[in-house]
């Protein structure tokens, strides 16, 4: 694995206001995501989807900073970090997202609608990602008419359209059985290899942990190196 750094992050602070209390979600939190596979594991409410939400450009931190392709995200106006995400990354929700109106294709393909593509290359790009998570029969159904691994997998193909350099993926395999569950993350590791794209997911799944060798620990919203 190289040793090159994908996201930096210095010093995040981030609070959630309920009404006048504050409640502090991470507290200084600095790490270096290399390129290739990192899971980021910790006890529930330590910070991992709070942390995983902000190296995505979903949120921003309270304070600290986020360097992404050179850029601190922090410091970027809301248009340019939209535009950073769509082209740069693909978010891989824990509830999967899919729009239910719309089919497999149609759910895959949303992401590049507005790109420069034209029909058919789309066409070809989003039957090829189907192919390749196993889809390829699926994609005029519906998200209704799928089982949980499917539709983890529509997500995962979404994730991929716009061909991103990072994918990030909050608990992938959390709603899924264990072997459904093997399979999505022998998927995402091919992805990373034969795409040259890093993945960094949220787990605090023992079988995700034993197979990735990079892990950042994190407790009460710092890094825990014990
Ligand atoms: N929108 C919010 N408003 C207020 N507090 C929040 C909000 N989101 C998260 N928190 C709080 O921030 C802390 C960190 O939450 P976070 O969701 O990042 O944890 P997590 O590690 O992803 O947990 P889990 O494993 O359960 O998904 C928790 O104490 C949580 O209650
Ligand atoms: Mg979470």
């Amino acid at each position: 694995m190289s040793d090159e750094i994908v996201v930096k992050v210095e010093n995040l602070h981030k609070s959630y206001s309920m009404g006048k209390v504050k409640v502090p979600a991470l507290r200084g939190l600095s790490y270096n995501f290399k390129e290739g596979f990192t899971v980021v594991a910790g006890a529930s409410g330590s910070g991992k989807s709070t942390l995983l939400n902000i190296v995505g450009c979903l949120d921003l931190p309270s304070e600290g900073h986020v360097y992404l392709q050179g850029n601190d995200i922090a410091e970027m106006d809301e248009a340019a970090r939209s535009r950073l995400r769509r082209s740069h990354i693909g978010f891989i929700f824990q509830s999967f997202s899919l729009i239910p109106v719309l089919s497999v294709y149609d759910n895959t393909e949303y992401p590049i609608l507005r790109s420069a593509l034209s029909k058919s290359e789309r066409k070809e790009r989003i039957m090829r990602i189907l192919e390749d998570v196993g889809l390829g029969e699926y994609a005029h159904r519906f998200p209704r008419e799928l089982s949980g691994g499917q539709m983890q997998r529509v997500a995962i193909a979404r994730a991929l359209a716009a061909h991103p350099k990072l994918i990030i993926a909050d608990e992938p395999t959390a709603n899924l059985d264990s072997k459904t569950g093997e399979k999505i993350l022998e998927l995402l590791g091919r992805i990373q290899k034969e795409q040259g794209a890093s993945v960094i997911i949220a787990s605090h799944d023992g079988n995700v942990l034993e197979r990735i060798s990079t892990k950042l620990f994190i407790r009460d919203g710092e890094v825990c190196n014990d």
